[in-house]
């Protein structure tokens, strides 16, 4: 059986680590796109190059040309620009707008039975634009922010609570900006909800609360240290294990930001949700419970992603 076939539009920061994760763990052949020329290229050929040492077996190719992401069953999209220090995600808008329109266009003709993953920011806003420009069906085309979120959630608690990271869960739900939803009551440490674990005195309700807001500001801190770009090793190892849960097919429980229509109160908007990925795509929303204070977070973030598609909508006539 041929190998599965990997487009990453986009061959930067997160482009290369994609393909460099890709190829490691053996999950299919890479495309690389980029409208720079040469950077897919040379960064496919330079990982190719890794295979004799690290003994994997995939082909690695670098391109301008839309026409070699045809048959693609994955394609991965960070085509756009990453925010600098003192940017907000939102800020990105008008630049990646323009750029989506041109990512979904070479998808609709190359590729259109991909699982498509958008990475690019601000993200909820660029999925649904994605959507909209590729004509996918929405179960086919996701984005990748709630696996980061909670895996950012999950470092810092099993950093203060001393324990593996493996045996950290945790629930991030809504928008990928300031808005986001870290569900407290719905994250674990060990199967212990961590509301369980401030009553037994193994945390603070301060520093829990920190920690929160420390999720919140997860993608700012990075940018802050970083200074030329944005956080990349962790976004690239998010969107893989989603690729991965379509590729085999695996049912995983992930939040992505998916296509919502009749469930969690919402008629049909891309927002960060709990979903199930298998090899139709994003196979089940699940339309969990909130409390009063978790929906009025909620409601927040559903709105700031609703202003920003309108925003679009405002940008490019074609999408109202
Ligand atoms: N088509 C294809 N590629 C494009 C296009 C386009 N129209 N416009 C820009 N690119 C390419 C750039 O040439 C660059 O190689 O997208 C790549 C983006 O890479 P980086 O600037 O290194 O950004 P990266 O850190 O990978 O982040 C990409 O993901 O997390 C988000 O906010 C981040 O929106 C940003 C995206």
């Amino acid at each position: 059986m041929a190998r599965p076939k990997i487009a990453l539009i986009g061959a930067g920061q997160i482009g290369g680590t994609l393909a460099h994760l890709a190829a490691i763990k053996e999950l299919g052949d890479v495309v690389m796109f980029d409208i720079a020329e040469g950077t897919p290229q040379g960064k496919a050929l330079d990982i190719a190059e890794s295979g004799p040492a690290e003994g994997f077996d995939a082909v690695l190719k670098g391109t301008n040309d839309y026409a070699d992401i045809a048959g693609a069953d994955v394609c991965i999209v960070t085509a756009g620009v990453p925010r600098k220090p003192g940017m907000s995600r939102d800020d990105l808008l008008g630049i990646n707008l323009k750029v989506m329109k041109s990512v979904g266009e070479g998808i609709k003709a190359h590729a259109p039975n991909a699982f498509v993953i958008c990475i690019t920011n601000p993200l909820d806003a660029m999925v649904w634009a994605l959507r909209e420009f590729s004509g996918l069906p929405r179960e086919k085309v996701c984005g990748m922010a709630g696996v980061l979120d909670s895996a950012r959630f999950r470092h810092f608690l099993s950093v203060e609570f001393g324990v593996s990271m493996k045996d950290v869960t945790a629930f991030v739900l809504g928008g990928h900006g300031d808005t986001m939803v870290p569900l407290v009551r719905y994250s674990t440490v060990g199967g212990i909800p961590l509301p369980d674990l401030i009553e037994m005195g193994w945390t603070s309700q301060e520093k829990l609360d920190a920690i929160v807001q420390r999720t919140r500001d997860g993608g700012a801190e990075i940018v802050g240290l970083l200074k030329t770009g944005s956080a990349f090793y962790a976004p690239a190892t998010s969107a893989i294990e989603m690729a991965e849960a379509y590729l085999k097919d695996q049912k995983r429980v992930l939040p992505c930001a998916a296509y919502v229509d009749g469930a969690l109160g919402l008629n049909g908007l891309y927002v960060g949700a709990p979903t199930v990925i298998g090899a139709n795509g994003i196979e089940k929303i699940i339309d969990i419970k909130l409390n009063r204070d978790e929906q009025a977070m909620f409601q927040k973030s559903v709105d700031a992603v609703k202003g920003l598609v309108e925003a679009c909508k405002g940008i490019d006539p074609s999408l109202a």
